[in-house]
């Protein structure tokens, strides 16, 4: 159907140099190791992950070391690299193979596609790297290589196009040697057919690159424009008693769950001083002294997340030495060990900002 997939095959091997790209994770052979690899590097670029994944594997060297670790200690050491719902669901897979499986890692695509946290991508560079198995990745790099290579407008992010290019790079895949066919791509399309400015003038692919050949680099891959974020408005009450903050845990289905945060109101809109005044009786935990009182409210912060666009105002409260903490929901923290809790990065960014304040 499509010209040259032996050209392009060839020549990605012969282009191929595992050093041209040092990481921790090549050469892998335990499944464990790259599967924790493959989990921090979804969403995540390699200069970054690669401490978290040296992090991982020095704390948790078996899926029983991680399997065992409390979850609040695996977000710790998760914070920063963001889409939280990874750290979950990988220490859910750890404790299922740790458990259920007695350690021993899925071998087939079907029971590593099955674990959490797992998509078919990642099923398919597990599968490849760990015991050789004919799947070929296709993410954003192997998109943007095969629609540019090949000339292809079909938006990328439909379910018919991710049908297209997955099943072009299957033909794609040198079935005798799938790791490292895999390995290959990724590493062109993060070396030389980069987003901006791909290195065309020494692509080994240049000669019968459709998109070179007709300039529409630029162009390619195409992609349809996605609904815009959601913006929330959070209004954050830091509850200050007896050199205590008040923190409570995300558990419901939202952003953030199982990290911490403080009373939180959410409204339709951002709220000055005033109308926080006027409407206290929305706040999120009784307010019984007078009068009430704000001591300091931040200008907001804003925190873009793939699907939302969180703007959130921090807001600090004295309560009077005479306020039963036992009457407020959540856990009582000296501001000193504040930095032990796992909090969405717009908390960070505030506490950061404000610790002289804090300190106090
Ligand atoms: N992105 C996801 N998996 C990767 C890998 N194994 N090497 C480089 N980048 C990656
Ligand atoms: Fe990518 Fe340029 Fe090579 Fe085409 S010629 S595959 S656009 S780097």
């Amino acid at each position: 159907m499509f010209p040259h997939t032996a050209f392009f095959t060839r020549q990605l091997f012969e282009w191929y140099d595992p050093d041209r790209r040092p990481t921790p994770w090549k050469g892998e052979e335990d499944p464990y190791r790259i599967w924790l690899s493959e989990i921090i590097l979804q969403q995540t670029r390699v200069e970054q992950g690669w401490p978290y994944f040296e992090a991982f594997v020095t704390a948790y060297p078996t899926v029983h070391h991680l399997a065992a670790a409390p979850q609040d200690e695996v977000m710790k050491k998760w914070e920063g690299l963001g889409y939280y719902n990874r750290a979950r669901n990988m220490l859910a897979a750890a404790r299922y193979i740790s458990d259920v499986r007695e350690g021993k890692f899925p071998d087939n695509y079907e029971d590593i596609l099955a674990l959490k946290g797992v998509g078919p991508y990642t099923a398919a560079a597990i599968a490849s790297f760990a015991y050789n198995l004919p799947y070929a990745v296709v993410d954003g790099n192997v998109y943007r290589v095969l629609a540019r290579f090949f000339g292809i407008d079909h938006p990328t992010n439909t379910t018919s196009g991710k049908k297209l290019f997955t099943e072009l790079a299957q033909t794609l895949l040198d079935k005798d040697q799938p790791g490292t066919y895999n390995q290959a791509i990724m590493d062109f399309g993060a070396l030389v057919c980069t987003p901006a400015n791909p290195d065309c003038a020494s692509c080994p692919l240049q000669i019968h690159c459709k998109a070179h050949r007709e300039d529409r680099i630029d162009q390619l891959p195409h992609k349809q424009p996605k609904a815009p974020r959601r913006i929330r408005f959070f209004h954050y009450f830091l509850l200050n008693h007896d050199g205590k903050i008040l923190l409570r845990k995300r558990e419901h289905k939202d952003v953030w769950r199982g990290l911490y945060e403080f009373p939180l109101l959410e409204t339709e809109k951002l709220l000055e001083e005033n109308q926080l005044l006027q409407q206290h009786t929305d706040w999120p935990f009784p307010v019984h002294w007078a009068p009430v009182d704000i001591a300091a409210i931040s200008p907001p912060k804003r925190q873009l997340l793939s699907h939302q666009d969180i703007r959130a105002r921090f807001i600090e409260i004295h309560l009077p030495k005479s306020t039963d903490p036992a009457t407020i929901s959540g856990t009582w923290v000296d501001r000193e060990v504040l930095s032990d809790y796992a909090f969405p990065r717009i908390i960070d960014w505030y506490l950061g900002d404000n610790s002289l304040y804090l300190n106090m």
